[in-house]
């Protein structure tokens, strides 16, 4: 069965990155912002967004979380996922010194702004927060790009013990950061869009929600105003985001 605007892509390996998630690779590249997604659809299983980890070639990073995750964590190579997109908007690089803040599998995303930012020069720091050493993911890769990384994990078993926020404050403070950016549970980016306002940074955070169409039609991604008040009314995470864009208060 070929649905309209899907492609097949073909799984070339998998690579374990903890003991529930994989960095799958695919058999081809595709062109997309940092930050766009994906709609995959395994026939029988469903369909789900994913962000876009990897470009060239097309790579995503899954968490085995219930049943579409755990299909895709079955593939073995050669076996086919149908992808639309990409689709959503996505980060832009702007200014020189980038803090990147990632949680769980939005350092996925993230991973992909920092390859761009560095190859126009821009200073990064990767902000990298986890409850536990476990969950930290890609910091090894931020590294290997120039990024300066830090950790933070909720049980002091990597890194600093505490809150990202926490890290993240303390880099704002210096005044030397142009743009905040962020992927990762809803909770933290609401803190951080709160931290980029008190400090008068622009700001790009991801924004997750549940998904149905992936293309404006349902109204199922609409994001609530109460999680950052500069969000607009009706804001839509498929089609007026993932990414929402804030120049500084
Ligand atoms: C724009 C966007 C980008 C996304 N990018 C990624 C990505 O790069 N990688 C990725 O793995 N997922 C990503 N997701 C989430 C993905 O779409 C699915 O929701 C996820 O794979 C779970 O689907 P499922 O059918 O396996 O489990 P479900 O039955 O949908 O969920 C099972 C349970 O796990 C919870 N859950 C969902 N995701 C997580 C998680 N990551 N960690 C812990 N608990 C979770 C759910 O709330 C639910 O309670 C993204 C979602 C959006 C909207
Ligand atoms: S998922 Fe349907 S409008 Fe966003």
């Amino acid at each position: 069965m070929i649905r309209e605007g899907f492609r097949n892509f073909r799984l070339a390996s998998a690579r374990w990155l903890n003991d529930s998630t994989l960095w799958l690779t695919f058999d081809s590249d595709i062109e997309a912002e940092p930050g766009q997604f994906v709609m995959a659809w395994l026939p029988g299983v469903g369909e789900k967004p994913f962000s876009i980890a990897g470009m060239a070639p097309f790579s995503l990073m899954v968490v085995d979380v219930g049943p579409f995750s755990h299909a895709l964590h079955q593939l073995q190579p050669g076996d086919k996922v149908w992808i639309k997109g990409p689709l959503g908007h996505g980060f832009q690089v702007e200014g020189d010194n980038l803090l990147l803040v990632g949680g769980g599998y939005g350092s996925a995303p993230l991973l992909a702004l920092a390859h761009d930012a560095r190859t126009k020069s821009a200073k990064v720091t990767a902000c990298l927060g986890a409850r536990t050493a476990e969950g930290l993911l890609l910091g090894k890769d931020f590294a290997d790009l120039g990024c300066q990384v830090e950790f933070m994990t909720e049980d002091g078993s990597a890194g600093r013990q505490g809150l990202i926020t926490l890290a993240v404050e303390e880099i704002l403070a210096t005044g030397e950061v142009d743009l905040l950016a962020a992927c990762g549970p809803t909770g933290m980016l609401s803190a951080l869009a709160g931290l980029a306002r008190q400090y008068h940074v622009p700001s790009q955070l991801s924004w997750e929600a549940q998904m149905r169409c992936g293309m404006g039609l349902c109204g199922s991604c609409e994001v609530p105003q109460s999680l950052d008040p500069a969000l607009p009314p009706g804001w839509l995470a498929c089609f007026d985001g993932p990414v929402f864009n804030k120049d500084k208060d």
